[in-house]
C-alpha cells in the first residue's frame, strides 16, 4: 500500500468546519478502502479503521470498537486512545443502545445522556454507530469520543456508517462468551 498517511494535527484547533470534515472524511474512507481491499479478517480491518481514523482528525479522542463476545456483553478493542472500560452490557450507555437497538446514537451532550460510562471524564460527546455483519447481525460497535462537546453530526454518521459497512463481508470473529 503506497498511500500517504493523514496525520491529524492536535496542537491547533479541534474542531473542523464543515467543508474540511467532509473532504477528510473522503480521503479518510479511500484510505480505509483501499487498506481493507482483499484482506478478509475482521479484527484487522477494526484495527485499521480504527487508527487511520483516530489519526485522521484531530477532534477525535477516543477512538474504537467494542466486539460483541455475548449475546448481551460488549469487550473492549481494538481501539486508540486513552483506556477505555473493559465491559459494557448491552443495558448500559451510549454503546448499550447502540447495541440493542442497532441503530446509531449520537449524543451533543454525554452528561445528559442516561446511564452514560464515563469511561474517561474528559469526554464531552460521542457518537457509536453498529456494525452489522452480512446477515443483519450485530458483530461490535464502532464508538468515538470527543473533548469537545457536540463534535458530532450526520457528516460524521453518514461517512462512519459508511466505514463500517466494510466490515460486513469480513470473517467472523470467535466469540469467547464467559456469560
Ligand atoms: N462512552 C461509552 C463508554 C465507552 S468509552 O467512553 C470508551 C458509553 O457510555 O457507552
Amino acid at each position: 500500500m503506497a498511500e500517504q498517511t493523514l496525520v491529524a494535527d492536535r496542537t491547533g484547533e479541534l474542531r473542523m468546519d464543515a467543508a474540511a470534515k467532509e473532504e477528510r472524511y473522503r480521503e479518510v474512507a479511500r484510505m480505509i478502502e483501499s487498506a481493507l481491499a482483499g484482506e478478509p479478517d475482521l479484527l484487522a480491518g477494526m484495527a485499521t479503521i480504527a487508527c487511520l481514523l483516530h489519526n485522521a482528525f484531530p477532534y477525535f479522542y477516543w477512538t474504537g470498537f467494542y466486539r460483541r463476545v455475548g449475546p448481551t456483553r460488549l469487550l473492549v478493542g481494538p481501539y486508540q486512545g486513552t483506556m477505555g472500560c473493559l465491559d459494557i452490557d448491552f443495558s448500559r450507555g451510549v454503546c448499550g443502545a447502540a447495541a440493542r437497538e442497532r441503530r446509531t446514537q449520537l449524543v451533543t451532550d454525554v452528561h445528559a445522556f442516561p446511564g452514560h460510562i464515563g469511561c474517561d471524564s474528559a469526554s464531552a460527546s460521542e457518537i457509536v454507530v453498529p456494525v452489522l455483519d452480512a446477515a443483519g447481525e450485530l458483530v461490535a460497535v464502532l464508538d468515538v469520543d470527543s473533548t469537545l462537546p457536540a463534535a458530532f453530526d450526520r457528516t460524521d454518521q453518514r461517512w462512519l456508517e459508511r466505514i463500517v459497512a466494510l466490515l460486513a463481508e469480513k470473517e467472523p470473529l470467535p466469540v469467547v462468551s464467559t456469560q
